[in-house]
């Protein structure tokens, strides 16, 4: 398969979004590790305790504005890498795994910042999963069993207990396993492209010495 320029840009800049995503995701994981150090997952104290980290633990409020930053950031990049997948060529496994580790990726980062709604308990989160919890209840069949997981019934402190430990211990490491394998397979892919090259060039001078050949031995009859 010929590779065009179009497809080698696309894949470098695949490549180096995915370098993004893992820095990103490995930043956020830290900082929340670090965070996790003074944060009370607790109705009421959780407020405090930010609030305490951002104005007395030092440099407290640089990892709460990194976490913030990285957090969210990698949403942006990995929607921007849907997009970047989207344009390229997509009838090889290398691909396939990028594209499926990327949709799954920019999954687990919208659900981690979903999950830190209600992390900070003020007024802004609390109010806006209210909403939201209105809108997972009128799912049908399964919307109030949904409910009653996340919250525990009101939302409280066993409320953002639930979504602390989704979001710091299974999304968390889940998106740290995904953009691991994304990497991985944006990779595959590059290598796959440099040895089709490679193959198409061996394959193009073959045919060239052979051409020559027979130019040869019909001047010579
Ligand atoms: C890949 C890993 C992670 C990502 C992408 C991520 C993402 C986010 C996002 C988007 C927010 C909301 C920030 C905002 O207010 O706009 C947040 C908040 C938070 N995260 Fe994480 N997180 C990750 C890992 C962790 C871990 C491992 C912990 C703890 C062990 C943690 C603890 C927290 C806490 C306590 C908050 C609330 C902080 C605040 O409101 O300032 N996070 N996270």
């Amino acid at each position: 398969m010929q590779n065009t320029e179009f497809d080698r840009v696309i894949r470098r800049i695949a490549t180096i979004l995915s370098v993004v995503i893992i820095t990103l995701s490995f930043i956020a994981a830290s900082t929340g590790i670090l965070l996790s150090f003074y944060y009370e997952p607790a109705a009421g104290r959780a407020y405090q305790s930010l609030k305490m980290i951002s104005e007395q633990v030092p440099y407290g409020w640089l990892f709460r504005k990194a976490h913030n930053i990285a957090g969210n950031a990698v949403i942006a990049i990995a929607l921007v890498q849907i997009v970047v997948m989207f344009l390229g060529r997509r009838y090889r496994k290398s691909w396939l795994a990028a594209w499926i580790s990327g949709i799954l990726f920019t999954l687990m980062a919208i659900g981690l910042s979903w999950t830190a709604m209600i992390l900070s308990w003020d007024q802004e989160g609390f109010w806006r999963f209210s909403i939201e919890l209105g809108t997972i209840e009128a799912i049908p069949l399964i919307g109030s069993q949904l409910r009653e997981i996340l919250t525990g019934g009101a939302i409280s402190t066993l409320t953002i207990q639930r979504l602390y430990t989704i979001h710091s211990y299974i999304l968390s490491l889940a998106a740290i396993i995904i953009s691991v394998v994304h990497l991985l397979s944006t990779l595959w892919q590059e290598k796959q492209m440099q040895r089709e090259e490679v193959n198409t060039e061996v394959s193009n001078s073959n045919s060239q010495q052979l051409i020559q050949g027979a130019g040869t031995s019909l001047a010579e009859s």
